[in-house]
């Protein structure tokens, strides 16, 4: 099953799957703490599933129309697609179903998430757009490991990019998908390694140095 110690990764996603590709592609380095496992998709349609299959990485549908409202039978079905494929490690990366706290409470601090703003400010859609309504200088993104409540949970790592003028919701949200594809994988390779765990809400460091490697300062227009 695991190759030596890497854990194994499970990605939830739900279209593009952009981040995704991004962490199936630093996993394909033999030294990299986390190997993909399983890519996990409630739309048969999401672009990231064939993405996935052409990297050789086993894909999954669960669809969760099926279950209608019963959010958390369809979470079960998911659950043990996931541990049938002995996953150790969730990434969500653009899965765009709440979670109930019963999955959030199977998976703590064994579940990442990315989102497209600097939390705590801007949780939920739209991020872009109001980071250029409220004014912000600097916008960026989050990974966090995931709790009950949307967008909350242990911040494990954070970019930070500019926002420059004349920018429009796509130019800002382009730039902070770029800073999002370098994120994740650094973020992911701490926690997999054990240099990054959650403890009392907060992330801990091991060493403490290595903090300052959860950060990515993208500030130049063109970074
Ligand atoms: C990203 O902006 C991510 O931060 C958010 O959803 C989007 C997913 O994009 N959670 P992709 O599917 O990874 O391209």
């Amino acid at each position: 099953m695991s190759t030596g110690q890497r854990k194994r990764l499970g990605i939830l996603i739900s279209g593009r799957g952009s981040n995704m590709a991004a962490l199936l592609q630093a996993a394909k380095e033999p030294s990299f703490p986390a190997e993909a496992t399983l890519v996990l998709s409630n739309r048969a349609d999401a672009a990231g599933l064939s993405y996935a299959a052409g990297e050789g990485v086993q894909t999954a549908v669960v669809d969760h129309k099926p279950f209608g409202r019963d959010r958390e039978a369809f979470e079960r079905a998911m659950d043990a697609r996931l541990r049938a494929a002995g996953v150790e490690l969730i990434c969500l990366a653009g899965f765009m179903r709440l979670l109930t706290p019963w999955f959030v409470k199977q998976w703590r601090d064994r579940m990442l998430n990315i989102h497209p703003s600097l939390l705590p400010a801007f949780k939920g859609l739209h991020t872009h757009e109001r980071a250029l309504e409220t004014g912000v200088r600097l916008h960026g993104c989050t990974v966090h490991f995931v709790r009950a409540e949307m967008d909350d949970g242990p911040i494990i790592a954070q970019a930070a990019v500019p926002v420059l003028p004349g920018d429009d919701p796509d130019a800002l949200a382009a730039r902070v998908l770029k800073a999002e594809h370098r994120l994740y994988p650094l973020a992911l390779g701490l926690v997999a390694s054990g240099q990054a765990k959650a403890e009392n809400e907060h992330v801990v460091f091991d060493p403490p140095e290595t903090a300052c490697k959860a950060l990515v300062l993208a500030l130049d227009a063109e970074a």
